[in-house]
């Protein structure tokens, strides 16, 4: 295996960059306050940026809830919990200067008294700085309702105010395409699309933003970014997980099409897929992916039947530990049919991908944690060498292995290309080699999170990894399809049934056009 050599990515000029830093003071009000991702994501990501000094010199937390929690227990208790869930140690000092800035404010979500008390709150403008970024951290049936709620108590500035108000959503926006679409109707009777941040958590991994760099900083990968050359593109987010922590309330109702494909795996292909944009500015960016999402091909019932894999998880065993099956998880009714899999072909109807199948597949209690995308490059016109291939202690001589091109996402974060180089013998044989590049061994330190870099932009006004209203419709109108055959034709399609710890239903493996081709399980 070849490595390439690392090319002083620790430079001492490279610390000369100006530093990224939210200059504008601002008060951060968060609607579930007290929920699990405050807990783990959203305070501990605050914290990170507080302690690398990225946030204004005037900065106020504010936690919402129905719990009862003076300021000082609230703190008490979210000290801990970033303690329990930052990413890296720091110096105590820093930890108590952040916590002294957060507060709590109790309130019922759907209660109008509530958001005319908070207001009267905030208006102490010596202790609250004006700008305001809330954050939407709730049961979606409470996007809108909220949403109405801070307009009507004017807690919302005009868009063309000085001071400037934000609003971010957290997913799922929406449950079909009918949902996202008066959502987004009633959000932008109240804001301004400038004003909504719509998260997709994983446009925030540094992984992920890679995928843009690497397309479009080089000149050599780009040329053969399309129906040429490539054979066909795979995007895995496989988990282990299951319904841990009462989540199957939730999940049950979502499944895995809504709660990773209709976002996160779409998200992924389209910077894989899209054409380079104008420039970097937000709609530059989201404009781009907006033609993938529309040149994505709609499945009739039939392409449902023939072209996806839904499944559900039984009963075994994930890593030595015995799991239930699906539907004798916490809070999952025990006749559930919801997908806990799901196993795509798609095809984008553009001039430059044309024919050739996007493979997306997602699952829970599978054998790894797993996010990548494989590009993988067409054979040669002709085959002049063989390969050997051996299984077990029996070897024969093959196909050669095509080329191709993997973004590991997550865990062990990378970039990696195969390609076939020959064997030294007196055999004119080759065999598959790798120039694999590796954060680990390239950056020090260890990558910043998802939320850190998407609240560190909301926070900057800077809009370009948040799903725009059109992008977010683009997707359903794939998806709502899919729902639809799913629903009025469960009999004529199949439901599969996976042994936890596995790579999934095999029916899966029989959405490649060819038997030679599989899944990366990398
Ligand atoms: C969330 C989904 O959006 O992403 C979860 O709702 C899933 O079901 C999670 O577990 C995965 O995120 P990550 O960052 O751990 O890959």
């Amino acid at each position: 295996m070849s490595r390439i050599i690392n090319v002083q990515h620790d430079h001492p000029e490279a610390s000369r960059l100006p530093e990224v830093r939210v200059e504008e003071d601002l008060t951060v009000v968060i609607f579930g306050g007290t929920g699990d991702l405050t807990r783990r994501k959203l305070l501990p990501a605050l914290y990170a940026l507080a302690e690398e000094r990225r946030m204004p010199e005037r900065f106020r937390v504010v936690g919402c809830g129905r719990r009862d929690y003076t300021d000082e227990s609230f703190r008490e208790e979210m000290r801990e919990e970033i303690l329990r869930f930052r990413r890296e140690e720091g110096p105590e000092d820093a930890l108590d200067a952040f916590v002294e800035r957060i507060e709590y404010f109790k309130g019922e979500l759907d209660d109008a008294e509530g958001y005319s008390r908070l207001h009267q709150r905030l208006s102490d403008a010596d202790h609250y700085p004006a700008n305001r970024v809330f954050y939407l951290s709730t049961a979606p049936n409470f996007f809108e309702p909220v949403t109405r709620h801070l307009k009507e108590s004017g807690l919302i500035y005009a868009a063309s105010d000085e001071a400037w108000s934000r609003v971010v959503i957290e997913k799922p926006f929406g449950h079909d395409l009918e949902s996202a679409l008066s959502l987004n109707r009633e959000i932008l009777r109240l804001l301004d699309e400038s004003q909504v941040y719509r998260i997709d958590h994983y446009l925030g991994k540094e992984t992920v933003q890679n995928i843009l760099s690497f397309r479009f900083a080089n000149t050599i990968f780009e040329p053969v970014f399309n129906n040429r050359f490539v054979d066909h593109i795979q995007v895995t987010a496989s988990e282990t997980v299951g319904m841990e922590s009462g989540r199957g309330a939730y999940f049950d109702q979502a499944g895995s099409l809504r709660d990773m494909m209709q976002n996160h795996l779409t998200q992924l292909l389209c910077l894989v897929t899209m054409e380079p944009p104008s420039g970097l500015a937000s709609d530059a960016v989201r404009n781009e992916k907006v033609k993938v999402l529309q040149s994505l091909r709609v499945p009739t019932a039939e392409d449902v039947r023939k072209n996806m894999v839904r499944a559900q998880y039984a009963a075994g065993q994930v890593k030595n530990k015995k799991v239930p099956a699906y539907v004798d998880e916490d809070r999952v009714p025990g006749d559930s049919r919801t997908e806990t899999y799901v196993a795509a072909k798609f095809y984008l109807d553009n001039w430059r991908w044309s024919g050739v199948p996007m493979l997306l597949r997602t699952g829970k209690r599978m054998a790894k944690k797993q996010t990548s995308i494989t590009v993988q490059f067409k054979k040669p016109p002709m085959q002049l060498f063989r390969t050997v291939q051996c299984e077990n202690d029996i070897c024969d001589l093959t196909e050669t292995q095509p080329n191709m091109l993997t973004f590991r996402i997550q865990p062990d974060e990378g970039i990696s290309l195969h390609f076939a180089t020959k064997r030294p013998s007196m055999h004119m044989v080759v065999e598959d080699s790798e120039l694999d590049f590796r954060y680990d061994e390239n950056y020090q330190g260890t990558l910043p999170e998802a939320y850190e870099r998407l609240l560190m932009d909301v926070m900057r006004g800077d809009a370009t990894l948040f799903t725009r209203s059109d992008e977010v419709e683009a997707a359903w109108r794939i998806m709502d399809p899919v729902l639809r055959a799913w629903k009025e034709r469960d009999d004529y399609i199949p439901l599969h049934f996976y042994a936890p710890g596995t790579w999934g239903p095999l029916a899966a493996d029989e959405l490649f056009d060819r038997e030679v081709d599989q899944w990366r399980n990398e």
